[in-house]
């Protein structure tokens, strides 16, 4: 039993504000619900994919996993309970807030906390509009996009995602950072997203690299990069084509000071045709850092 798909992502930041037009004058994500200490974020017809909490961390402070089905759920439930892994069932509270039928929390090996659900709100009535006119993200059965997290316990983590949840390897790049030091990114996919998480064996500030959202068309982000200026967003890598998923995207600082990935046309991955390869660059082209 596997998890499906990331559902949604949340982040602790110290600054509410700057996040909020950050991601909907830039990003073009539709403000959903919102209180003064919290608010989210629509990429399509669920109620959210994005969720930003102000505090101190200014780092990713949850995931949210979707399981398909009722019976998917507690079959990886009856899993985890095999293993003797640790999970707490969601306070009637939290699903309310999640706006999911069924819920339970774990803590990934470096911390994070992991959020598996089932039965998400879906807001058909209430259809999505980017503020900034996106014609649309890729979301779906593909979910809200990757993470890309930094640990030191790589063993541990990519066991919780593989074995544990059904995360699958999809490539690795290996990065040479000196003569004698290559530094070995592992890509996993859940779906046909070539990666809906990577793992970089490193010690980091924060737990997030970066995030990516993939928008509908290369138009899309074409007009991104034009609002790059006019919404005073820092670029910090230019476009590019990344070797393995062939994303063609830019990355931008946010305010909290992680990256996000802008991209558009990603590959599909499908496990009975997909080959796992190596790759030693990580973009066919493009990705220079912005000085
Ligand atoms: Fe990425």
């Amino acid at each position: 039993m596997s998890v499906a798909s990331l559902g949604y992502i949340g982040f602790e930041v110290s600054d509410l504000k700057a996040w909020d037009s950050y991601l909907t004058g830039f990003l073009g994500l539709m403000p959903g619900r919102s209180n003064g200490t919290s608010a989210r974020y629509r990429m399509d017809d669920r109620a959210f994919r994005l969720q930003i909490d102000e505090g101190k961390a200014d780092d990713i402070s949850f995931i949210g996993l979707e399981v398909e089905t009722w019976e998917g759920m507690q079959a990886l439930r009856g899993k985890l309970d095999k293993e003797g892994v640790e999970y707490a069932p969601a306070s009637d509270n939290l699903k309310a807030e999640r706006g999911v039928r069924d819920l339970i929390v774990l803590t990934d090996p470096a911390g994070l906390q992991v959020e598996i659900y089932v039965g998400a709100t879906a807001l058909t009535s209430v259809p999505f509009n980017s503020p900034a006119g996106v014609s649309g993200y890729l979301t779906g059965e593909q979910g809200a996009g990757h993470v890309v997290l930094a640990s030191e316990k790589m063993d541990e983590v990519r066991d919780f995602y593989t074995r544990l949840l059904g995360f699958r390897l999809s490539d690795t790049i290996g990065i040479a950072i000196s003569p004698d030091f290559t530094l070995t990114l592992e890509f996993y996919h859940c779906n046909p997203r070539h990666h809906t998480l990577a793992l970089a064996p490193m010690p980091a500030p924060k737990r997030l690299h970066h995030f990516m959202v993939e928008m509908a068309t290369m138009d899309d982000v074409g007009f991104a990069m034009d609002r790059i200026g006019k919404c005073g967003v820092k670029q910090t890598m230019t476009l590019g084509k990344h070797s393995n998923d062939r994303m063609i995207s830019f990355y931008a600082a946010t305010p909290s000071g992680f990256d996000v990935e802008v991209g558009t046309a990603g590959i599909a991955v499908h496990d009975d045709v997909w080959r796992v390869t190596h790759h030693e660059v990580t973009s066919m082209w493009g990705h220079k850092r912005c000085n």
